[in-house]
């Protein structure tokens, strides 16, 4: 997202000598994305950038997938996969555990206590939702600070880590993208500024704050990135800390988004699933369906019409409130649904009955819509409920 912004000690003028105190030059680096040809931001270190002692493998979490074969819609009960100890050992990096994946973006889930190590993803950007708790987050751009509702928008390969902190663990959503995760064009002037009718703008966007000092020598960072025989990790070891950065400006940076800041966009009858459009990237799209007024014609359905989207796969991670139009399926608070192209879905059977009348939805659910299918980790089948696939016959026949 193209807003400059500028922190900490940096030159009057681009490319050229600045030293401390002492007279020792800074080391300027630019982080640019698409070949110098779109979004950068310069930085200034206290040391030489590219300087490793050594590289080594680094085994990341399991990312292997299967198909969803046989087609089937899928109820994932996040919080079956982490045990009430579980946290006090598990950081966000390390710790996360794959749900669902293309070739696009991969969706984990992590509950942690446990500070992560130095981390970057060379793939692309990381999106990662804030189910609950609350965490620091160090990056060389300066510290954000999360809490629940929160988006993390931390670009490619920038170098951070993660720290919980408060009395109960971060319950995180880790949307990583093979691409760039930017706000929709359609709300954003031919220059980047966010148009009137965006159900959010800058002023919700919250960029790093004080730029954090790293000291010491041969520290570790744990890269992934990809090769031709897929995701891998690589551990480097720098010389000296890389967060040694005096300044920086540009329009490339992490930020957090909150999704109360989000302004539903409601109307008559029922909404498609767009204006509730919060992010996208390479192949999908990122949506917020938030605790709203719904449709005000006299004879309106509050809950969705069945739907085929027969270019996606949708994925709804429901995380507060209590949505509508599964109601009856033995979703909650801490599900996702997997509705795969292919498949029609919609409500549950009485959903839409019990939905007529209805002035307010407390809802709060984020979706992935991908335009490749998904495939399963092995996460999915550790907390899959079997049922669901099956849950609008079983329903009907009971309430028959
Ligand atoms: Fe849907």
């Amino acid at each position: 997202m193209a807003f400059y912004r500028q922190a900490g000690t940096i030159p009057p003028k681009r490319h050229t000598q600045f030293r401390d105190a002492d007279g020792a030059l800074y080391y300027e680096e630019l982080m640019g994305e698409e070949g110098f040809s779109s979004d950068s931001s310069l930085l200034y270190h206290r040391g030489i950038p590219s300087a490793i002692v050594d590289s080594a493998v680094w085994a990341i979490p399991d990312v292997a997938t299967v198909p969803n074969h046989p087609l089937k819609p899928r109820h994932l009960k996040l919080h079956d996969l982490f045990a009430g100890d579980d946290a006090a050992s598990t950081d966000v990096v390390t710790g996360r555990k794959l749900i669902l994946g293309n070739n696009d973006v991969r969706i984990s889930y992590v509950v942690s206590a446990a500070e992560s190590p130095l981390y970057r993803n060379a793939l692309g950007d990381e999106l990662v939702y804030v189910e609950s708790g609350a965490a620091t987050v160090e990056t060389v751009f300066g510290t954000l600070e999360a809490s629940q509702g929160d988006y993390v928008l931390i670009p490619t390969s920038t170098t951070h880590r993660w720290i919980p902190r408060g009395d109960e663990p971060l319950r995180a959503y880790v949307i990583e993208a093979n691409s760039h995760v930017e706000a929709p064009k359609r709300y954003l002037s031919r220059f980047g500024q966010f148009l009137e009718h965006a159900p959010y703008c800058e002023r919700d966007l919250h960029g790093p704050g004080e730029i954090p000092v790293g000291e010491g020598t041969d520290v570790e960072v744990l890269v992934k990135h990809r090769t031709s025989q897929g995701i891998v990790g690589t551990r480097f070891v720098y010389a000296t800390h890389p967060f040694d950065v005096v300044g920086w400006d540009g329009c490339l940076y992490p930020f957090t988004f909150n999704v109360k800041d989000f302004e539903p966009i409601t109307g008559r009858v029922h909404q498609p699933p767009p204006v509730h459009q919060a992010f996208e990237g390479h192949g999908f799209v990122v949506c917020n369906f938030v605790p709203r007024k719904v449709d005000y014609h006299p004879l309106s359905v509050p809950v969705p019409y069945y739907h085929s989207n027969v270019d996606s796969d949708e994925v709804m991670f429901y995380c507060g409130g209590d949505y509508e139009a599964r109601k009856g399926s033995g979703i909650g608070i801490g599900s996702i649904s997997v509705h795969p192209g292919g498949h029609a879905h919609g409500p549950q059977p009485g959903g839409v009955e019990r939905s007529l009348g209805v002035e307010y939805l407390d809802e709060l659910a984020v979706m992935v819509d991908t335009f490749a299918p998904l495939e399963l980790g092995k996460a999915a089948f550790d907390c899959e409920d079997p049922a669901y696939a099956y849950s609008w016959v079983a329903k009907q026949a009971v309430e028959a």
